[in-house]
């Protein structure tokens, strides 16, 4: 790890938001007076009642977290309709295609026209608040169109990523039993096209709640429309008017459930609701890009993702800033194309993942410096470990040492980044994602959950609350509690294990449990073997990460087959194979080992820990494996290994 401080340089911090003096005085007053500092904070969204009560927080027995609670307002008005009267006419939205010849620019006028549209077609759908609307859209403005929309009229939103495949899709309908369908005929991406209607249909088979599905046409590819349930998205839009009244929301009320992956089980809904989601959206966006009004801003992430959700769209545009939403992938048509929309849209501030700058690392220095990137200002870093050496290509290629780099450290629950620089406040070290923002309190504890002070590294806790985080696992508060109040009780545990140094910086080092980190995306390791035992010929499956240069992880499967079946590389095939199409694309294992045995205990229990070690080819720190049922299981596996 590099221990490198890299100084805040004068240029950029003049003029910023929060200096280090001002990072430290609102740090102090953020702890010394929550409820004045969060009251203040409230104030850069818009409000049709004011917020009185600002935190009622528990973090014991049943678990409540409620911010502002009797304040009322609609994400939408403070994304769209109060910027009308002071930058009706700023773009709002800058749409960059797939193909590099088309773009769009959307001013904040007519995007408010066209998320009225919506919201008048979803109510004369019959949507109310509350009902749960599910999006599967590829990255066009539609995306973000929905989205407000359905915040417009209370409609509780649930993105699928357009990526997952008919089946991840059916679930996450049935479990938030959503009544509308949001997609497109099909999406782009790398110049390959995405059969979203098809899959939808596909998934509809099983999912009865749904009863209307709004169909964007985006590549004119044909599909089948049902009818009496499909509908075009213009043929119900352009009829209706360019006003429409937002629902008054209480800021509990829910603003959007997202499915993410656990250790256990199937993915969970995440619960964020409307006033302290808001707020954070607009304060870290703010605090932690610098944002200027004027500037492009440009997070690279899918809105299927919370990055989308919070840095694409909820955060910038309640900021009133220009966002850029890109459709296509970093390599194509070729590895500069990142930084040729730099160039074209003159980008100020730009947000991408580790593993894409990992994968633009690898193809040397010459397709970034073919383009200026002279607009840059910032760099964000986003959705997994960044390593010292992508950091620093990062830090000196693409930002040519200009350019602070933001390493943004939250989840989907956290609903915004809680650890990270701010660019003209906080000495940035390669690697770590610093410290933590003012009003979040992050700790270290150990395995008995004991504070650690100091330097240590441990598991990295919350030890009380913001106003942007979950509030609940939709429909199973008991797995809200047991899953993130239950290892450490009072204290919201993350997940995540963490080292602190003696500057106080925190460094991510990744999952403590058994999720796994793809590329940025986040998944169950269970999923992947459920998927995994639903073929035929499995008999058992366990799945653990690896390390890979590129994703950070990649995906290692041991599997069992069933008595009498043939281990061969054609059926490998046909497993991988078979996990894209149960789950999607981004669960396609990188290596299979065929596994007469798995390392059980007596009692039956898989040790992951031996798993992970052969995985890695780290055979020599194995350790005891004396209390297995059956030690020589390990020799096999290792003897075997992938790889
Ligand atoms: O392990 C951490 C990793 O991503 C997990 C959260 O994944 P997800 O909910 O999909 O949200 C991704 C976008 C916020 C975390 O538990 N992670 C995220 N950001 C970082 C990170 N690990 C290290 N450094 C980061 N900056």
């Amino acid at each position: 790890m590099s221990d490198d401080l890299i100084a805040v340089k004068p240029a950029v911090a003049a003029g910023t938001h929060v200096d280090a003096a001002r990072h430290a005085a609102m740090t102090a007053e953020a702890i010394a007076d929550p409820n004045g500092f969060w009251r203040r904070e409230a104030g850069r969204i818009a409000w049709m009642t004011t917020p009185t009560q600002i935190k009622d927080v528990d973090f014991t027995g049943d678990v409540h977290i409620r911010w502002y609670a009797d304040g009322v307002l609609n994400a939408s008005v403070s994304c769209l309709d109060r910027h009308l009267a002071t930058r009706g006419d700023q773009v709002a939205i800058i749409w960059e295609g797939d193909d590099p010849a088309s773009d769009a620019k959307i001013t904040y006028r007519e995007l408010h026209a066209r998320v009225c549209r919506l919201a008048n077609a979803l109510r004369a759908q019959g949507v109310k608040k509350g009902d749960r609307v599910t999006i599967y859209l590829p990255m066009i403005v539609e995306a973000a169109v929905a989205m407000l929309a359905c915040a417009r009229v209370g409609a509780v939103h649930s993105i699928v990523f357009g990526g997952f495949s008919p089946d991840s899709l059916a679930t996450r309908i049935q479990e938030s039993e959503s009544t509308i369908l949001l997609t497109a005929d099909e999406g782009r991406r790398g110049g390959r096209k995405v059969a979203l209607k098809a899959n939808a249909d596909e998934a509809l088979k099983s999912c009865p709640t749904i009863t209307s599905v709004i169909v964007a046409r985006n590549t004119g590819g044909a599909v089948e429309m049902q009818d009496g349930r499909d509908y075009w998205w213009s043929d119900v839009c352009d009829s209706q008017p360019a006003e429409c009244m937002p629902e008054p929301m209480n800021a509990e009320d829910p603003l959007f459930i997202l499915y993410t992956s656990g250790s256990t089980g199937k993915p969970k809904g995440v619960l964020h609701t409307t006033g302290g989601y808001m707020v954070w959206a607009s304060y870290t966006h703010e605090l932690v890009f610098d944002y200027r009004p004027g500037e492009v801003y440009w997070c690279t992430a899918d809105v299927g993702w919370v990055t989308g959700h919070t840095y694409i769209v909820y955060g910038p545009l309640a900021n009133g800033a220009t966002t850029l939403m890109f459709e296509g992938v970093p390599n194509y048509p070729d590895v500069g194309r990142f930084w040729q929309v730099v160039d074209k849209h003159k980008v100020n501030i730009f947000y991408t993942a580790p593993t894409a700058i990992r994968s633009l690392m690898r193809e040397g220095e010459a397709p970034v410096r073919k383009h200026s990137r002279a607009s840059l200002r910032i760099l964000g870093s986003v959705g997994e470990p960044i390593n010292p050496e992508a950091w620093l290509w990062y830090y000196r290629v693409v930002g040519d040492e200009r350019c602070p780099v933001v390493d943004t450290w939250w989840q989907t629950e956290t609903g915004g980044i809680l650890i990270s620089p701010l660019p003209g406040a906080v000495a940035q070290k390669p690697g770590s994602a610093t410290l933590p923002l003012p009003g979040v309190l992050p700790a270290l504890v150990d395995g008995e959950g004991k504070l650690m002070e100091g330097a240590a590294e441990g598991n990295l806790v919350l030890l009380d609350a913001w106003p942007g985080m979950m509030r609940t696992v939709y429909g199973d508060h008991a797995r809200f509690v047991q899953t993130y109040f239950s290892t450490f009780p009072g204290m919201y545990f993350t997940g995540d294990g963490a080292r602190r140094d003696a500057d106080g910086y925190y460094w991510i080092t990744g999952r403590v449990d058994d999720v796994i980190n793809v590329a940025g995306h986040r998944m169950g390791t269970a999923e992947i073997e459920s998927a995994l035992v639903a073929h035929t010929k499995v008999a058992e499956a366990a799945v653990v990460g690896m390390p890979h240069d590129i994703k950070g992880q990649g995906i290692y499967a041991y599997v069992t087959l069933k008595t009498g079946i043939e281990p061969t590389d054609a059926l490998k095939k046909e497993l991988i194979a078979w996990v894209r199409k149960e789950i999607g694309p981004i669960a396609t294992p990188d290596a299979i080992q065929w596994a007469p045995g798995l390392p059980k205990t007596r009692s039956g229990k898989i040790m992951r820990r031996i798993l992970r070690k052969i995985a890695a080819n780290e055979v020599d720190g194995i350790g005891d494996t004396s209390t297995l049922a059956d030690p020589t299981v390990v020799t096999d596996l290792v003897d075997n290994r992938v790889g």
